[in-house]
């Protein structure tokens, strides 16, 4: 069966409540698309009012980080409790700015992934690599491990309803969009790495999004790719070119 296109934005720390609604009122029309699934994951305070914005469209409201406690003494962290509540269904956890700024390490992606899944939430799971890495040329041996490190104790049947975003960190807001075949080459390695884990059924249903300055002309390219199931959009996925990337077919 073949993979629906998965397409989210990431608003990262844009939009107040107020621009939120504003800008998901301007996107409504525009990302029609029922062949693709379409995520908006904004600011936790966002979340409610982009919900309401969004009732009866085709958008899913996501969130961009939540904690892996269950609830207490966790000044400042949401719990997945709180986004289900809320109406979300999809989580982004591991995004390389949370790691590289807020310490997030593969062992705390890893109790994310499980705690997202026990609550029935889709974790959108990041991995990337550096320049550096990219350029000693460990870029598929560390993703490898990320990856292997995020889903442990993740089952088979929670694995194939995640969804894995390859963001090479060196192509994130920098206008440097990876090149199609480097971006199908490390997704196509991911899904051999799954494969290892559980088995062939589990790397077939599993979503790979690339994910770094994905615009508008980039996107088709991208997205025909055998192992790129969509993309994780940041910078224009907060203007009406998200539009054209969802409706990337034409
Ligand atoms: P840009 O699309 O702005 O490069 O951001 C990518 C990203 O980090 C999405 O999570």
């Amino acid at each position: 069966m073949a993979r629906k296109k998965i397409i989210a934005g990431n608003w990262k720390m844009n939009m107040t409540p107020t621009e939120a609604v504003a800008l998901v009122e301007e996107l409504k029309p525009l990302v029609v698309n029922n062949n693709v699934d379409v995520v908006f994951c904004v600011p936790a305070i966002d979340i409610i009012p982009a919900m309401k914005a969004a009732e009866g469209t085709n958008i899913n409201i996501g969130a961009e980080n939540m904690y892996f406690e269950e609830k207490g003494a966790f000044t400042g962290e949401i719990s997945s409790n709180m986004l289900v509540d809320a109406g979300v269904k999809y989580v982004i956890i591991g995004h390389s700015e949370r790691r590289e700024y807020f310490a997030e390490t593969d062992e705390t992606v890893n109790k994310k992934v499980l705690k997202a899944f026990e609550h029935g939430l889709t974790p959108i799971i990041c991995c990337g690599e550096s320049l550096t890495q990219r350029e000693q040329g460990i870029t598929i041996d560390w993703i490898r491990q990320q990856i292997k490190i995020a889903f442990l104790n993740v089952t088979a049947d929670q694995a194939k309803t995640a969804v894995i975003a390859y963001e090479p960190i060196w192509a994130i807001g920098t206008g440097k969009v990876a090149t199609t075949e480097q971006a199908q080459e490390v997704c196509a390695a991911i899904r051999v790495c799954i494969a290892e884990i559980y088995d062939a059924a589990t790397a077939e249903a599993i979503r790979i999004q690339y994910g770094g300055s994905v615009s508008a002309s980039s996107a088709p390219e991208l997205f025909a790719q055998p192992d790129i199931d969509g993309g994780l959009v940041g910078g224009a996925s907060l203007k009406p070119d998200f539009g054209k990337i969802v409706n990337y077919e034409g």
